[in-house]
C-alpha cells in the first residue's frame, strides 16, 4: 500500500468555489430539452478574424522559421508593431527593447504580473465588480491579498480612492484598474486617471492598466491610455477584442521597464511565447491600425456592437427596464427589474434561462455587483430582438 498526496496547496483552496454550478446544471438540463439559448452572457466575440490578418497567419505558418520556439517576451518585429501602434493611437512613445513584453492573452499578463512583484501578505487592490483574476489568478495564487475597491453607479463606476482604508494603502504593492469596464461598460476620464496616478506615486505602489477594450468606444468617444498620462505603470492590451482572436492568446504589456523586466523574468520560467506566425498576424493587424487610424477591420466590428447595444438598451426602455447606454465595451450592465429585486440577480438569471435568455449575474464579478447582470451584445440583431420579446413575456 502507498499513499500520494494529493491535497490542493493552501493557494489553490483559496480560490473561490464556482459560483455558476447551478447555473451550469440548469443550462445542461435547458439544453437536454431542446431549449433554444440565446447566449448573452460569456465576452467572446462572435465576430470572425478579420480576413486579412487571417491570410497573413496562412502564409506565416508555412515558413520553417516561424515554426520553432519563440521568445517568451515576444519577438523583436512583434515589439516594434506594437510599439508602432502606441505612436500612432496614443502618442506615446515605447522602447520596444526595454519597454514592451507580448503575453499569451491579456489574462496571463494580469496574473504574471503579481508573480513578478507580489509577496506573501502583500495588499492588492482589486476593483469590485471586477474581472475575477486580479483577485484569483493574481492576488490570491500569489498568497496575497485582494482588497475591494468598490465601483458602483453613484460614483460613475469608478473606485472612490479616498475610502480605501490607510492601513491596505499603505501595504499596496499594486493597484489593478480597468477602463473601458468589464463588467459595467463604464469609462474612466483623464481627470480619473491623473488622480489615480497621483495616488499610487504617493503611497508607492504601481498600476496595472486593463486595457483589452480600448477600441470598443461609441460616439466620439476616444479611450485614453494610463501611460499617456505617466510611464511609470504599465497597461494591457490584446488581439483577443480588438481583432475577434480570443482564441489565438496574444497580447502585450507595455509601460515602465522595471516592471516589464519583472515580468519578463517570470515568463521566461513558465512559458515559451505565443507562435511567432500569431504574432506574425498579429502584427499585421497593428499595422494596418498604423497606417489607417481605425481601420475598417476594428470600425465595422465596433460599428455592430453599436448597433446592437442600441436596440438592446431601447428594447429593455420600451418595456419600462431602466437601463443606461454604455459609452463602450460589448456589455450593458443593469439593475435587475424592481419586480424582480428581492429575489437576488443569481435568481433571477435562472428566470432568463427559463425561457432561454442567458446572461451573467453581477455577484460573479464579486459583492458589489449584487442586483445587476451583464448582457454580452456577442449574438446577431434578430437574437438581441429575440431575447427581449422572451424577457418581455416574465416583466
Ligand atoms: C477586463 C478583462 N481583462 C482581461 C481579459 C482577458 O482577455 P484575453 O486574455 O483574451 O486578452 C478580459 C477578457 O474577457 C477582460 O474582460
Amino acid at each position: 500500500m502507498f499513499y500520494i498526496k494529493k491535497e490542493f496547496s493552501e493557494r489553490v483552496k483559496r480560490l473561490p468555489k464556482y459560483i455558476f454550478v447551478e447555473i451550469e446544471q440548469l443550462l445542461v438540463e435547458k439544453r437536454k430539452q431542446g431549449v433554444d439559448l440565446i447566449p448573452l452572457g460569456i465576452g467572446d466575440p462572435d465576430l470572425p478574424t478579420p480576413e486579412l490578418i487571417i491570410t497573413e497567419l496562412i502564409e506565416q505558418v508555412k515558413k520553417p522559421e516561424n515554426q520553432n520556439y519563440p521568445a517568451s517576451m515576444g519577438e523583436d518585429f512583434f515589439r516594434e508593431a506594437v510599439s508602432r501602434w502606441y505612436k500612432v493611437r496614443f502618442n506615446v512613445d515605447l522602447d520596444p527593447k526595454e519597454e514592451i513584453s507580448n503575453v499569451l492573452g491579456g489574462k496571463e499578463g494580469v496574473a504574471n504580473i503579481a508573480r513578478a512583484f507580489v509577496n506573501p501578505g502583500d495588499v492588492v487592490l482589486c476593483p469590485n465588480p471586477g474581472y475575477p483574476v486580479y483577485e484569483n489568478g493574481a492576488t490570491k495564487l500569489c498568497d496575497a491579498e485582494p482588497v475591494s475597491m468598490p465601483i458602483l453607479s453613484e460614483n460613475q463606476f469608478l473606485p472612490d480612492l479616498n475610502k480605501i482604508e490607510k492601513k491596505y494603502v499603505k501595504k499596496a504593492k499594486l493597484m489593478y484598474l480597468n477602463y473601458p469596464n468589464n463588467p459595467t461598460g463604464a469609462i474612466a476620464p483623464k481627470e480619473f486617471l491623473k488622480k489615480a496616478v497621483d495616488f499610487a506615486e504617493d503611497n508607492g505602489f504601481f498600476i496595472v492598466y486593463d486595457n483589452p477594450y480600448s477600441e470598443f468606444t461609441f460616439g466620439n468617444y476616444i479611450a485614453p491610455s494610463i501611460l499617456q498620462i505617466d510611464h511609470n505603470h504599465v497597461e494591457i492590451n490584446s488581439a483577443s477584442k480588438m481583432f475577434n482572436m480570443t482564441g489565438f492568446r496574444c497580447g502585450w504589456v507595455a509601460g515602465d521597464k522595471d516592471i516589464i523586466n519583472g515580468l519578463r523574468n517570470v515568463k521566461s520560467q513558465i512559458d515559451s511565447g505565443c507562435p511567432k506566425f500569431i504574432q506574425r498576424a498579429v502584427s499585421k493587424g497593428l499595422d494596418e491600425y498604423n497606417s489607417n487610424n481605425k481601420p475598417d477591420i476594428v470600425q465595422e466590428t465596433v460599428d455592430i456592437y453599436e448597433k446592437r447595444r442600441n436596440i438592446l438598451v431601447k428594447g429593455l426602455n420600451d418595456f419600462g427596464w431602466k437601463t443606461a447606454k454604455p459609452k463602450a465595451t460589448f456589455y450593458v450592465w443593469t439593475q435587475i427589474p424592481k419586480k424582480y429585486s428581492d429575489i437576488g440577480c443569481m435568481e433571477f438569471v435562472k428566470k432568463l434561462i427559463n425561457i432561454g435568455v442567458v446572461i451573467t449575474p453581477g455577484i460573479g464579478f464579486g459583492q458589489y455587483g449584487e442586483g445587476f447582470v451583464r448582457f454580452a451584445l456577442t449574438q446577431p440583431e434578430e437574437r438581441l430582438k429575440e431575447a427581449i420579446e422572451r424577457i418581455k413575456t416574465i416583466l
